[in-house]
Protein backbone atom coordinates (compact mmCIF):
# COMPACT_ATOMS: atom_id res chain seq x y z
CA UNK A 1 0.00 0.00 0.00
CA UNK A 2 1.09 3.22 -1.07
CA UNK A 3 1.91 5.63 2.08
CA UNK A 4 1.25 9.27 0.14
CA UNK A 5 -1.51 9.21 -2.69
CA UNK A 6 -2.04 12.45 -3.72
CA UNK A 7 -5.30 13.90 -5.32
CA UNK A 8 -5.86 16.51 -7.75
CA UNK A 9 -8.88 17.72 -9.49
CA UNK A 10 -7.92 20.04 -12.76
CA UNK A 11 -10.48 22.79 -12.46
CA UNK A 12 -12.51 25.56 -14.13
CA UNK A 13 -15.95 26.73 -14.29
CA UNK A 14 -15.16 27.54 -17.97
CA UNK A 15 -15.14 25.66 -20.58
CA UNK A 16 -12.49 25.68 -22.77
CA UNK A 17 -9.52 26.73 -21.20
CA UNK A 18 -7.39 23.98 -21.07
CA UNK A 19 -8.04 21.73 -18.52
CA UNK A 20 -7.89 18.36 -20.17
CA UNK A 21 -4.95 19.56 -21.95
CA UNK A 22 -2.87 20.34 -18.45
CA UNK A 23 -4.19 17.65 -16.91
CA UNK A 24 -3.16 14.67 -19.51
CA UNK A 25 0.24 16.67 -19.83
CA UNK A 26 0.53 16.67 -15.56
CA UNK A 27 -0.48 12.75 -15.06
CA UNK A 28 1.57 11.83 -18.44
CA UNK A 29 4.67 14.33 -16.73
CA UNK A 30 4.56 13.21 -13.52
CA UNK A 31 4.39 9.44 -14.86
CA UNK A 32 7.48 10.18 -17.21
CA UNK A 33 9.55 11.23 -14.02
CA UNK A 34 8.86 7.78 -12.00
CA UNK A 35 5.43 8.34 -10.29
CA UNK A 36 2.51 6.04 -10.44
CA UNK A 37 -0.25 8.18 -11.85
CA UNK A 38 -3.88 7.56 -12.33
CA UNK A 39 -5.51 9.76 -14.75
CA UNK A 40 -9.63 10.26 -13.96
CA UNK A 41 -11.73 11.63 -17.00
CA UNK A 42 -14.39 13.37 -15.65
CA UNK A 43 -15.55 15.33 -18.42
CA UNK A 44 -18.20 14.16 -20.26
CA UNK A 45 -16.88 14.79 -23.85
CA UNK A 46 -13.84 12.24 -23.19
CA UNK A 47 -11.09 14.76 -24.29
CA UNK A 48 -8.96 13.27 -21.47
CA UNK A 49 -8.94 10.11 -23.05
CA UNK A 50 -8.99 10.74 -26.64
CA UNK A 51 -5.84 13.55 -26.10
CA UNK A 52 -4.03 9.58 -24.64
CA UNK A 53 -5.55 8.29 -27.40
CA UNK A 54 -7.96 5.98 -26.42
CA UNK A 55 -11.76 5.88 -27.65
CA UNK A 56 -15.00 4.73 -26.27
CA UNK A 57 -14.24 1.65 -28.17
CA UNK A 58 -11.02 1.01 -25.38
CA UNK A 59 -13.41 1.55 -23.06
CA UNK A 60 -13.94 -1.76 -20.84
CA UNK A 61 -16.51 -0.66 -17.63
CA UNK A 62 -16.40 2.98 -16.55
CA UNK A 63 -16.81 5.47 -13.56
CA UNK A 64 -20.26 5.40 -14.32
CA UNK A 65 -20.38 1.24 -14.05
CA UNK A 66 -18.80 1.86 -9.89
CA UNK A 67 -21.44 4.90 -9.23
CA UNK A 68 -24.03 2.74 -10.03
CA UNK A 69 -25.43 0.70 -7.42
CA UNK A 70 -27.24 -1.99 -9.78
CA UNK A 71 -23.93 -2.91 -10.73
CA UNK A 72 -21.40 -4.80 -8.65
CA UNK A 73 -17.99 -3.16 -11.05
CA UNK A 74 -14.54 -3.72 -9.61
CA UNK A 75 -12.58 -0.54 -9.96
CA UNK A 76 -9.66 -3.16 -11.77
CA UNK A 77 -12.24 -3.61 -14.48
CA UNK A 78 -12.43 0.10 -15.43
CA UNK A 79 -9.42 0.48 -16.04
CA UNK A 80 -6.87 1.05 -18.70
CA UNK A 81 -3.28 1.00 -19.44
CA UNK A 82 -2.24 4.61 -21.06
CA UNK A 83 1.29 4.52 -20.89
CA UNK A 84 4.11 3.53 -18.59
CA UNK A 85 3.55 4.37 -15.31
CA UNK A 86 -0.45 6.07 -16.48
CA UNK A 87 -3.30 4.69 -15.81
CA UNK A 88 -6.80 6.11 -17.56
CA UNK A 89 -9.63 5.63 -15.38
CA UNK A 90 -12.86 6.96 -18.15
CA UNK A 91 -16.04 8.17 -16.86
CA UNK A 92 -18.59 6.95 -19.41
CA UNK A 93 -22.34 8.40 -19.25
CA UNK A 94 -21.57 11.77 -17.50
CA UNK A 95 -25.43 12.97 -17.41
CA UNK A 96 -26.38 9.26 -16.00
CA UNK A 97 -23.70 9.86 -13.67
CA UNK A 98 -25.09 13.38 -12.41
CA UNK A 99 -28.35 11.99 -11.93
CA UNK A 100 -26.96 9.14 -10.22
CA UNK A 101 -25.25 11.35 -7.67
CA UNK A 102 -28.53 13.37 -6.75
CA UNK A 103 -29.68 10.69 -4.83
CA UNK A 104 -26.78 10.51 -2.43
CA UNK A 105 -27.36 11.88 0.44
CA UNK A 106 -23.44 12.45 1.11
CA UNK A 107 -22.03 14.32 -2.01
CA UNK A 108 -18.42 14.35 0.43
CA UNK A 109 -17.91 11.15 1.01
CA UNK A 110 -19.64 9.47 -2.20
CA UNK A 111 -16.14 9.34 -3.94
CA UNK A 112 -14.16 8.31 -0.73
CA UNK A 113 -16.60 5.43 -0.58
CA UNK A 114 -16.68 4.32 -4.72
CA UNK A 115 -12.29 4.98 -5.00
CA UNK A 116 -11.48 3.27 -1.55
CA UNK A 117 -9.80 0.45 -3.24
CA UNK A 118 -7.73 2.84 -4.80
CA UNK A 119 -5.42 3.07 -1.51
CA UNK A 120 -4.38 -0.38 -2.43
CA UNK A 121 -2.83 0.42 -6.23
CA UNK A 122 -0.14 2.44 -5.26
CA UNK A 123 -0.76 5.30 -7.12
CA UNK A 124 1.48 8.51 -5.70
CA UNK A 125 -0.97 10.80 -8.31
CA UNK A 126 -4.56 10.58 -8.71
CA UNK A 127 -5.34 13.19 -11.20
CA UNK A 128 -9.01 14.13 -12.19
CA UNK A 129 -9.97 16.09 -15.53
CA UNK A 130 -12.89 18.11 -14.63
CA UNK A 131 -15.59 18.97 -16.74
CA UNK A 132 -16.77 23.16 -17.15
CA UNK A 133 -19.68 24.37 -14.26
CA UNK A 134 -21.21 23.68 -11.53
CA UNK A 135 -22.66 20.02 -11.20
CA UNK A 136 -23.22 16.90 -8.86
CA UNK A 137 -20.07 15.71 -10.36
CA UNK A 138 -17.92 18.59 -9.71
CA UNK A 139 -19.25 18.58 -6.12
CA UNK A 140 -18.21 15.19 -5.68
CA UNK A 141 -14.85 15.66 -7.11
CA UNK A 142 -14.16 18.81 -5.25
CA UNK A 143 -14.67 17.08 -1.90
CA UNK A 144 -12.89 14.29 -2.55
CA UNK A 145 -9.32 15.60 -3.74
CA UNK A 146 -6.75 17.15 -1.86
CA UNK A 147 -6.01 20.16 -4.05
CA UNK A 148 -6.76 21.72 -7.27
CA UNK A 149 -5.27 22.96 -10.07
CA UNK A 150 -6.48 25.92 -12.59
CA UNK A 151 -6.02 26.44 -15.82
CA UNK A 152 -7.08 30.00 -16.75
CA UNK A 153 -7.07 31.10 -20.48
CA UNK A 154 -5.36 34.70 -21.18
CA UNK A 155 -8.51 36.89 -21.67
CA UNK A 156 -10.03 39.34 -20.34
CA UNK A 157 -13.34 37.20 -19.28
CA UNK A 158 -11.50 34.17 -18.10
CA UNK A 159 -8.77 36.37 -15.53
CA UNK A 160 -12.25 37.97 -14.20
CA UNK A 161 -14.30 34.48 -13.89
CA UNK A 162 -11.19 32.94 -11.72
CA UNK A 163 -13.16 34.28 -9.02
CA UNK A 164 -16.48 32.32 -9.35
CA UNK A 165 -14.15 29.31 -8.60
CA UNK A 166 -13.46 30.78 -4.96
CA UNK A 167 -17.51 31.38 -5.06
CA UNK A 168 -18.17 27.38 -5.73
CA UNK A 169 -15.38 26.66 -3.29
CA UNK A 170 -17.46 28.80 -0.35
CA UNK A 171 -20.86 27.34 -1.25
CA UNK A 172 -19.16 23.97 -1.30
CA UNK A 173 -18.00 24.88 2.34
CA UNK A 174 -14.26 23.94 1.16
CA UNK A 175 -11.22 25.69 1.81
CA UNK A 176 -9.74 28.21 -0.97
CA UNK A 177 -6.19 26.80 0.69
CA UNK A 178 -7.18 23.96 -1.66
CA UNK A 179 -5.82 26.29 -4.82
CA UNK A 180 -2.71 24.72 -5.24
CA UNK A 181 -2.12 25.56 -8.69
CA UNK A 182 -2.85 28.53 -10.80
CA UNK A 183 -1.50 27.85 -14.60
CA UNK A 184 -2.44 30.65 -17.21
CA UNK A 185 -2.57 29.21 -20.57
CA UNK A 186 -2.26 29.87 -24.15
CA UNK A 187 0.06 33.08 -23.95
CA UNK A 188 0.26 34.22 -27.25
CA UNK A 189 4.03 36.33 -27.04
CA UNK A 190 3.17 38.30 -29.96
CA UNK A 191 0.24 40.09 -28.77
CA UNK A 192 0.01 42.92 -25.41
CA UNK A 193 -3.26 42.16 -24.93
CA UNK A 194 -1.67 38.06 -23.81
CA UNK A 195 0.84 40.12 -21.78
CA UNK A 196 -1.59 42.74 -20.12
CA UNK A 197 -4.31 39.88 -19.25
CA UNK A 198 -0.84 38.10 -17.42
CA UNK A 199 -0.10 41.31 -15.39
CA UNK A 200 -4.05 41.09 -14.47
CA UNK A 201 -3.75 37.45 -13.04
CA UNK A 202 -0.72 38.63 -10.78
CA UNK A 203 -2.25 41.52 -9.70
CA UNK A 204 -5.59 39.42 -8.91
CA UNK A 205 -4.08 36.30 -7.40
CA UNK A 206 -2.44 37.50 -4.21
CA UNK A 207 -0.61 34.59 -3.11
CA UNK A 208 2.10 34.70 -6.08
CA UNK A 209 3.37 31.20 -5.12
CA UNK A 210 0.24 29.55 -7.16
CA UNK A 211 1.00 30.95 -10.16
CA UNK A 212 2.90 28.85 -12.79
CA UNK A 213 4.66 30.08 -16.10
CA UNK A 214 2.49 30.69 -18.67
CA UNK A 215 1.64 27.33 -21.21
CA UNK A 216 1.90 29.37 -24.67
CA UNK A 217 -0.52 29.01 -27.49
CA UNK A 218 0.98 26.77 -29.59
CA UNK A 219 -0.89 25.06 -32.35
CA UNK A 220 1.24 21.90 -31.81
CA UNK A 221 -0.40 21.46 -28.47
CA UNK A 222 -3.83 21.14 -30.26
CA UNK A 223 -2.76 18.89 -33.11
CA UNK A 224 -0.78 16.67 -30.64
CA UNK A 225 -4.25 16.48 -29.07
CA UNK A 226 -6.05 15.44 -32.15
CA UNK A 227 -3.52 12.29 -32.63
CA UNK A 228 -3.37 10.94 -29.71
CA UNK A 229 -0.03 11.70 -28.40
CA UNK A 230 1.11 14.24 -25.71
CA UNK A 231 3.82 16.88 -26.25
CA UNK A 232 6.11 14.99 -24.49
CA UNK A 233 6.22 12.25 -27.83
CA UNK A 234 5.52 15.00 -30.12
CA UNK A 235 6.64 18.92 -29.63
CA UNK A 236 10.03 19.67 -27.34
CA UNK A 237 9.62 23.12 -26.86
CA UNK A 238 5.89 22.33 -25.33
CA UNK A 239 7.04 20.07 -23.49
CA UNK A 240 9.69 22.28 -21.66
CA UNK A 241 7.07 24.21 -20.52
CA UNK A 242 4.68 21.54 -19.37
CA UNK A 243 7.77 19.94 -17.50
CA UNK A 244 8.43 23.17 -15.55
CA UNK A 245 4.27 22.95 -14.24
CA UNK A 246 5.02 19.14 -13.32
CA UNK A 247 8.47 20.04 -11.50
CA UNK A 248 5.56 22.46 -9.48
CA UNK A 249 3.45 19.98 -8.98
CA UNK A 250 6.27 17.54 -7.61
CA UNK A 251 7.47 19.99 -5.14
CA UNK A 252 3.28 20.78 -4.02
CA UNK A 253 3.72 16.88 -3.36
CA UNK A 254 6.56 17.16 -1.41
CA UNK A 255 5.39 19.60 1.13
CA UNK A 256 1.79 17.25 1.47
CA UNK A 257 1.28 15.51 4.57
N1 LIG B 1 -1.64 26.16 -25.00
C1 LIG B 1 -2.43 25.76 -26.01
N2 LIG B 1 -2.10 26.06 -27.31
C2 LIG B 1 -2.88 25.66 -28.33
N3 LIG B 1 -4.02 24.96 -28.18
C3 LIG B 1 -4.40 24.64 -26.92
C4 LIG B 1 -3.63 25.02 -25.78
N4 LIG B 1 -4.27 24.56 -24.68
C5 LIG B 1 -5.37 23.92 -25.10
N5 LIG B 1 -5.47 23.98 -26.46
C6 LIG B 1 -6.55 23.45 -27.32
O1 LIG B 1 -7.73 24.17 -26.99
C7 LIG B 1 -8.87 23.31 -26.98
C8 LIG B 1 -9.49 23.34 -25.58
O2 LIG B 1 -8.57 22.75 -24.67
P1 LIG B 1 -9.11 21.68 -23.59
O3 LIG B 1 -9.99 20.67 -24.24
O4 LIG B 1 -7.91 21.20 -22.86
O5 LIG B 1 -9.97 22.67 -22.67
P2 LIG B 1 -11.00 22.27 -21.51
O6 LIG B 1 -10.96 23.36 -20.51
O7 LIG B 1 -10.74 20.90 -21.04
O8 LIG B 1 -12.37 22.30 -22.31
P3 LIG B 1 -13.80 21.76 -21.80
O9 LIG B 1 -14.33 22.82 -20.88
O10 LIG B 1 -14.58 21.63 -23.06
O11 LIG B 1 -13.57 20.48 -21.08
C9 LIG B 1 -8.35 21.93 -27.39
O12 LIG B 1 -8.54 21.80 -28.77
C10 LIG B 1 -6.85 21.99 -27.07
O13 LIG B 1 -6.10 21.16 -27.94
MG1 LIG C 1 -12.00 19.22 -20.94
Amino acid sequence: MNEKMVKYAVFNNKGGVGKSTIAVHIAHGLALDGYKVLLVDMDGQNDASLFLGFTLQDYKKTFYNLIDERRNTKLEECLIHARDNLDLLPSGSIDLMNTELFRVSRIDLVLEEKLNDLKSFGYDFVIIDCGPQRSKVNDAVLCYVDGIIIPVQLQAASVRAVGNIYEYLSDMRLNSGMIKLIVPNMFDQRTNDSKENLKLMKEFIADDHLLTEPIHRRVKIAEAGKLGKTVFEYDDESARQFLSIVKKVISRYAQEE
